[in-house]
């Protein structure tokens, strides 16, 4: 129970965290310190993934981000409440939601200054204000225009605006992305558990950060040999992406990536699919030469934090293929196969046609794939067999 009152207090504080930063932690901990809430609920909007631009970090990022930053803080907890709910979520609903978990508890909302003065604005506002007390922590240039805004809330829901003391947010999502985004340094406008982390796998790092941090990543994972293979992908990839004004980033970022899990054990690749939640990972132990793509696609999103659609899903049917491969799906594909090391019978012919056609290229070279597992009496994934299908009709 809070200090000050027979009930008990909860604070609910949120937003984009996009990334977390010093301001979101002094305002954390002065709400803590002068309302000595029972427990303080940072919960972390959901986001669209970041398919056009790249410089925001995704919903998982963001909510490992605040764990780690708040690991110490005893009475504060990082939600992932909205991050797991379809749709947009409103405050109105994750106040709907606290309130039924805690029918108890007083609730506080703690905003800045320029989400409080549009409070009139959010969904259903009433029933929000009826359900929370906001708590605001001011710019000193808005004292006047908060404190009036304040006096109309109160005149008109009758609910009483507190003010968090001496909680300055200085420091600006926009300017701090944009930092990073140049790989200079943010010195202590972020804190160090959540610079690090971004720092480790590259997210809201420049385009050649992170490709560094992929090559690293990949070069670590597997054999020495496998490695140049990689390489060569790389090398591969970005001669078709440009050959086609294909986005030149996802290429690489896709073929440096693409064999990431490739040298983990049968056991591994099922755990890994598990843990990353992969559908139709029964297929493993039937053909377990597809599993790594699969797993890759997990490796990427789960340990490195990339949320562009586009490359995970490169990364994820570069192997099978599948019915309807974007650009982006069959330039990974087809320069896995014709990377300049490869020698097989008939590659020449798949290295010629994915520089004039890509769909004649995938429908070559899924022929040949089938062709060889025909010959082995070996299993041939749905996603292929749907693949020849697609690309067949294609042809017609
Ligand atoms: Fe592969
Ligand atoms: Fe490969």
């Amino acid at each position: 129970m809070s200090e000050h009152s027979g009930k008990m207090v909860i604070g609910l504080y949120g937003g984009s965290f996009d990334p977390v930063h010093r301001g979101h932690v002094r305002v954390a901990r002065a709400f803590v310190k002068q309302f000595k809430p029972d427990k303080l609920i940072i919960m972390p909007c959901r986001m669209p993934p970041h398919k056009e631009k790249s410089d925001g970090g995704s919903d998982e990022l963001r909510f490992r981000m605040l764990s780690a930053v708040f690991a110490k803080d005893k009475k504060t907890e990082v939600s992932d409440f909205e991050l797991k709910k379809e749709g947009v979520s409103y405050t109105v609903e994750t106040l709907r939601e606290l309130k039924r978990r805690y029918p108890e508890a007083e609730f506080m909302l703690v905003v800045g200054t320029d989400m409080f003065l549009t409070l009139r604005e959010w969904k259903e506002a009433a029933e929000l204000l009826s359900l929370a007390t906001p708590c605001v922590y001011a710019r000193g240039d808005s004292a006047e225009e908060t404190a009036a805004y304040a006096a109309a809330l109160e005149r008109d829901f009758g609910v009483k605006t507190r003010y968090i003391k001496g909680a300055v947010d200085d420091v600006s999502s926009t300017e701090l992305r944009d930092k990073i985004a140049e790989d200079i340094g943010v010195g202590r406008m972020m804190p160090r558990a959540a610079r690090k982390l971004i720092d480790a796998v590259g997210a809201y790092h420049s385009e050649t950060y992170r490709l560094e941090v992929y090559r690293a990543e990949s070069e670590r994972s597997v054999e020495r040999k496998r490695f140049l293979h990689i390489l060569r992908v790389e090398k591969a990839a970005i001669e078709l992406a440009e050959h086609y004004g294909e986005n030149v980033f996802k290429a690489r970022a896709a073929a440096l990536l693409h064999d990431v899990t490739k040298r983990k054990s049968a056991e591994e690749q099922q755990r890994m699919a598990e843990e990353f939640g992969i559908p139709g990972a029964g297929e493993f132990v039937k053909s377990p030469k597809v599993a790594h793509a699969f797993t890759a696609a997990g490796y990427a999103e789960h340990r490195l934090y990339v949320d562009d659609p586009d490359i995970l899903d490169a990364i994820r049917y570069h192997t099978t293929g599948r019915a309807g491969m974007s650009r982006l799906e069959k330039i990974i594909f087809l320069a896995d196969g014709i990377e300049e090391g490869r020698t097989f019978a008939g590659v020449d012919e798949i290295r010629a046609a994915a520089f004039e056609d890509l769909d004649k290229a995938m429908l070559i070279s899924l022929e040949k794939t089938k062709e060889k597992i025909d010959g082995k009496g070996a299993y041939l994934h749905p996603y292929t067999a749907e693949a020849i299908d697609y690309f067949r009709n294609a042809a017609k």
